[in-house]
């Protein structure tokens, strides 16, 4: 595309096999073939699985970024396609493991963000995220990263935005029914775009859980471009308008982050 405000952004829907990081890598590679965007999403610990019993496990299925399996096969991934992406894996660092999201481009590594609100007994897997938020320069978007269950903490969403995301990605294993919803307003609350890239299925390893998909792109007036079904594996892109999540004027005198009043909303 000419226009560099005009972008194609997609999410990969899939259903890993717990511990299979090859066949789950195979998959989505599968899944993407004859899709083509700029910038893809994958869910939250795509490659492999999700319910870890315990911080052994997580570590045992955990890599270094950059240099581990996964981040290698999709840094291969985007330069033969000349895409970036965003996924989620379990992150290794001098014994410590995290829920992380790497981001990779033709050009190879670029960053990762460890995911800061854990889920549930996510905080007997993993340790608690303590890198910086940051924003990259992705295909020409400004792109922050969260994960999960950040949606439910609002300031997450507002302090990318007031950092100048454009779009957030937002690698998921959603299990509880109310993100996709929420998302809606977290896009309308900071006009911004919010690729959620979700996996479907089940995983029955302490207990049964059952991930709900719907995985979605929402636009900065809150409307859905595209929503996953709840049980399928789906890739879905769409062309989005940079220009939109850079108008934060809902009308001449209303602009969304400068009428905030932040000398009234701390007691
Ligand atoms: C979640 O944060 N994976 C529910």
């Amino acid at each position: 595309m000419k226009n560099k405000e005009l972008i194609r952004v997609g999410f990969v829907q899939n259903k890993p096999i717990f511990g299979n990081i090859h066949e789950n890598l195979d998959r989505v590679e599968k899944l993407l073939d004859g899709h083509d965007a700029d910038l893809f999403v994958f869910p939250e610990l795509f490659a492999t699985g999700y319910q870890f019993k315990d911080m052994a496990e997580s570590r045992s299925l955990a890599e270094h970024i950059p240099g581990g399996t996964i981040t290698n096969a999709l840094i291969a991934l985007a330069q033969k396609t000349h895409t970036y992406f965003i996924a989620g894996l379990s992150e290794i660092e001098a014994d410590q493991v995290y829920n992380s999201s790497v981001i990779v481009g033709p050009e190879g590594y670029i960053g990762k963000y460890r995911k800061i609100h854990l889920f549930d007994t996510e905080k007997v897997c993993f340790q608690v995220g303590n890198l910086p938020l940051k924003i990259y320069d992705i295909a020409g978007a400004k792109v922050g990263v969260m994960i999960c269950f950040d949606w439910r903490f609002p300031e997450m969403a507002r302090t990318l935005a007031l950092m100048g995301a454009d779009l957030i990605a937002h690698p998921s294993n959603l299990v509880l029914p109310h993100c996709p919803q929420a998302m809606i307003t977290r896009c309308l609350e900071n006009r911004i775009f919010a690729v959620t890239a979700d996996r479907a299925g089940i995983e029955n390893r302490t207990e049964s859980l059952k991930f709900i998909g719907q995985s979605q792109i929402v636009d900065p007036d809150g409307n859905i471009l595209v929503r996953a079904s709840e049980t399928e594996e789906e890739v879905q892109v769409v062309n989005i308008n940079l220009e939109k999540a850079r108008e934060k004027f809902l009308t001449p005198h209303n602009h969304i982050f400068n009428d905030r009043r932040e000398d009234l909303y701390r007691s």
